[in-house]
């Protein structure tokens, strides 16, 4: 049976080199994007015939909706959803300055975002043999990790927060479908050199982050509710 990923976020950064990666490996790959003009350009400069435009922003129940008839227009399952899409506002900000709108606006992509993705297109995903949803998460989001100083300490308490929720999305659902259901888990691609961070030098490539994503996703080891970095299963 043919082969479809979803993969938001994918104009540009890491979710546009998973894209390359999975049509590399001849899945049909809807590239998700929430600004029209740049997801058609990113699928034009891919140039695969495998590769097709899928508009959605994940903070908008309509757009996700539309997004799903769009999908269901091509194939009535998904074998692969990769919720990359994501922000970072507070980079650099103390937890004691943090706004309470910019907190908000941070939780309403990445994690309402996260979790209306998962919902709407858990029933396409269930269709699959296998499917799967990773959920793109960060080695700053787990608690134990942080509070052990095992990894770089940038206090960034709302982009941190909204990750660690996602962390949870990955254990609560995980939890629901159990062994026999399809298989949920959160990867880091750890420090990557892209926009979200202000292009801070010194990180993975946008390619070599998204490998550590797409060798998760293609992966036969099931490793449903668990978060993983490209060693393995990390701590909550
Ligand atoms: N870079 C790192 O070091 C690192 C480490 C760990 C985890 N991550 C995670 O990796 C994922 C990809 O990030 P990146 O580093 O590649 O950053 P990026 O280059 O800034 O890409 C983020 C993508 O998410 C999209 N996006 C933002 N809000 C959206 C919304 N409401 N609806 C749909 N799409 C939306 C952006 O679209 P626009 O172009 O329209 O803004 C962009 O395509 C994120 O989840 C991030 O948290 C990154």
């Amino acid at each position: 049976m043919k082969k479809f990923a979803f993969v938001t976020g994918a104009n540009k950064g890491i979710g546009y080199e998973i894209v390359r990666q999975l049509a590399e490996k001849e899945y049909h790959v809807f590239l998700g994007a929430r600004n029209e003009e740049l997801g058609q350009k990113a699928v034009q400069s891919l140039g695969f015939s495998n590769v097709s435009f899928v508009p959605v922003d994940i903070s908008d129940t309509l757009s996700i909706q539309s997004a799903k008839n769009k999908i269901l227009e091509v194939t009535d399952h998904l074998d692969l959803l990769i919720n990359n899409a994501g922000i970072a506002l507070d980079f650099g900000i103390l937890p004691s300055e943090l706004k309470l709108e910019t907190l908000r606006q941070e939780f309403d992509v990445n994690f309402f975002g996260t979790f209306q993705m998962i919902q709407t297109f858990l029933p396409l995903v269930k269709k699959s043999q296998g499917g799967k949803i990773v959920n793109v998460t960060t080695d700053m989001a787990s608690q134990t990790m942080f509070a052990n100083g095992e990894i770089p300490q940038l206090n960034i308490l709302g982009y941190n927060s909204t990750k660690t929720a996602v962390n949870s999305l990955t254990l609560a659902f995980g939890t629901e479908f159990g062994t026999s259901g399809p298989e949920i888990l959160g990867v880091t691609p750890g420090f990557t050199t892209t926009d979200l961070n202000h292009n801070a030098p010194g990180g993975k490539t946008t390619a070599e982050g998204a490998q550590i994503i797409v060798k998760y996703a293609l992966s036969d080891t099931n490793y449903n509710g668990k978060i993983l970095d490209k060693n393995g299963i990390i701590p909550w």
